[in-house]
């Protein structure tokens, strides 16, 4: 039996190389390797808390699938799907708000920044991690690649998993989340974590006018001879050993060293930007493979539901 993998990512616009490097290219290693059975999933409803426009929304779906098959996610190898497709799993995640206190929800990162902000968060946002457990465990998933942010959400599925073991009985298996330590916060052109928030990001599939904008406007340290913020971007496209002797032959020319970062990224992101044109030209395509996706995840996930249910006496 193979392990399950499960992991998604909210349709909010354009991934960036944060979210490429820190969970995504993960998705397409693993899979490929040929461990895992794996379900890659659109996390629209938790979306929803951020954007609350129907084109844009509609457009999200559609471009993020597009992205999941051009970084190399075969819907013929994967589970490709839209949680809202899905409707076990919003009926679990009702299930386990009454296992879950306030004061517990109240410790959550996303939770604590709003407060520290002082900003007044709607209830989906406030059960974001409940809403995400019920993702996670529905599939009987062993492994989520993630980046470090998710690190404490998979954590809490795993609190809930066994909170509802406790009380109803074996159940849910307890996911691991994985993440890859040099890559788990990757940082964006301020030298902070890479977020659409910051507006720090390089799109992953960026132009190369996109690409040089981004690059160009990379925070620079005057003084010293290797620009931090360049060279920690750099070496998620160059091993260090190469960037050893570049950075070495160019010390203190900040120009000349974007300029090779320029290229390094336009070289990588180029194909993956060729394919995504190629796939967005067949938007049929693209929608069938959601409602296949759909079709056989809750397949899985009803099965899985019946037998929560039964365990609670519902049944
Ligand atoms: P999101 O766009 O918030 O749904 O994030 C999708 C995935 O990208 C999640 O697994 C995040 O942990 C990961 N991620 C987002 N930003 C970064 C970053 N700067 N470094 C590493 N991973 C990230
Ligand atoms: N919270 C994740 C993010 O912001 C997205 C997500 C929702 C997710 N449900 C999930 C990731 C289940 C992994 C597993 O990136």
């Amino acid at each position: 039996m193979k392990k399950i993998l499960l992991s998604g990512v909210k349709p909010t616009g354009r991934p960036h190389i944060g979210n490429y490097f820190g969970a995504m290219k993960q998705f397409v290693d693993l899979l490929n390797s040929g461990n895992y059975d794996c379900y890659f999933f659109l996390a629209d409803y938790h979306a929803l808390n951020f954007i609350q426009n129907r084109e844009e929304m509609a457009r999200n779906i559609l471009d993020l699938t597009i992205d999941y098959m051009a970084i190399g996610l075969d819907p013929n190898k994967a589970t490709l799907f839209k949680q809202s497709d899905v409707s076990a799993h919003t009926e679990l995640s009702c299930i386990f708000d009454t296992l879950v206190t306030m004061p517990y929800l109240q410790r959550a990162h996303a939770y604590k920044d709003a407060q520290a902000k002082n900003v007044e968060i709607n209830v989906g946002t406030f059960n974001y991690p409940v809403l995400m457990a019920a993702d996670i465990l529905l599939y009987n998933t062993d492994v989520v690649p993630v980046g470090q942010d998710q690190k404490q959400h998979v954590e809490y599925a795993r609190d809930i998993a066994q909170k509802f073991n406790n009380v109803f009985g074996e159940t849910f298996k307890l996911p691991e989340p994985l993440i890859l330590e040099h890559v788990a916060t990757v940082p964006g052109t301020d030298g902070q974590k890479m977020s659409k928030s910051y507006n720090n990001t390089i799109p992953l599939f960026a132009t190369r006018d996109e690409i040089i904008k981004a690059v160009m406007g990379i925070v620079t340290d005057s003084g010293s001879d290797v620009p931090a913020n360049v060279y920690a971007i750099h070496k998620l496209f160059r091993p260090e050993s190469d960037l050893k002797t570049l950075y070495g032959a160019n010390k203190g020319k900040y120009k000349a060293l974007k300029e090779a970062l320029i290229e390094d990224i336009d070289a990588f992101v180029k194909p993956l930007r060729e394919r995504r044109a190629e796939i967005a030209k067949g938007e049929n395509t693209v929608n069938k493979v959601l409602q296949r996706g759909g079709s056989n995840a809750c397949l899985i996930a009803s099965t899985k539901l019946i037998e929560i249910k039964q365990k609670i006496g519902v049944l």
